[in-house]
């Protein structure tokens, strides 16, 4: 892992941060426990190194960082399409949201109604939400792209795994305690071998190295 020199040039770095929420209906989504901390951490650490930023954000309370431009979205097809166009323009893409795997079948236009029925059992079906880190890994041309990877114990050989499919330069493994939490321990994996372990370090601290890493040199 290396760091530039003080004069460089300013990047097009694009963030990803929070949950996806996938609708049932008007009033009901599935969602996840993501707080969106380690992205808009990670923005305003790049914004603060002279980036220019985007960051894509899913349904969050957090403040817009200074600098920083902000997409809200709301599922993880609307965050592909944002994505996806950021995308095009950028040298960075760091994917910390947590994209929900599964959506609901279908989005009902009023409230779903199954108690109504009197039954004591419904079924949500469910398919499958495109994997955004993926998609845009395949057209990654001189790009720099970290994934997160969250694992409920150990996980290191599947982050591994998903560096290589999702095509990423690196990819940060947190567990559960992450979530929601203002200090995290992670693992750097880059696609070189290379290893670094951050203990319990706040996400303002762990997001500072990670806008400073650079794309690995292979061989
Ligand atoms: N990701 C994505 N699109 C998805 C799902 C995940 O872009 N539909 C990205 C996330 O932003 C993250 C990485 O892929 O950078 C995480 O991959 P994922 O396979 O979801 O792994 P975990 O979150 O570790 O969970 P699990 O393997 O248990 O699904």
């Amino acid at each position: 892992m290396t760091t530039r020199p003080s004069k460089r040039r300013k990047r097009r770095v694009v963030v990803t941060a929070g949950p996806t929420h996938e609708h049932v209906d008007p009033v009901r989504y599935l969602g996840n426990e993501s707080s969106g901390k380690m992205g808009f951490e990670l923005a305003r650490a790049a914004a603060a190194r002279g980036d220019s930023v985007v960051l894509i954000a899913g349904p969050v309370h957090q403040e817009t960082p200074k600098g920083v431009k902000r997409v809200d979205v709301v599922s993880a097809r609307d965050m592909l399409a944002a994505t996806r166009e950021a995308f095009e323009r950028a040298d960075v893409l760091i994917m910390a949201a947590a994209v929900a795997d599964w959506r609901p079948k279908r989005r009902r236009a009023g409230k779903w109604r199954e108690k109504d029925s009197g039954a004591e059992e419904a079924t949500l079906e469910l398919v499958k939400n495109p994997d955004i880190l993926a998609t845009l890994g395949r057209r990654k041309g001189d790009r720099l792209i970290v994934g997160f990877a969250l694992e409920t114990g150990g996980g290191r050989r599947r982050a591994l795994a998903k560096m290589q499919r999702k095509n990423t330069d690196y990819i940060v493994l947190n567990d559960a305690s992450a979530l929601r939490a203002d200090a995290s321990t992670v693992l750097i994996l880059g696609c070189d071998g290379s290893e670094v372990r951050l203990e319990n370090r706040s996400k303002r601290e762990i997001a500072r190295r990670l806008v400073r890493l650079e794309r690995p040199v292979s061989g």
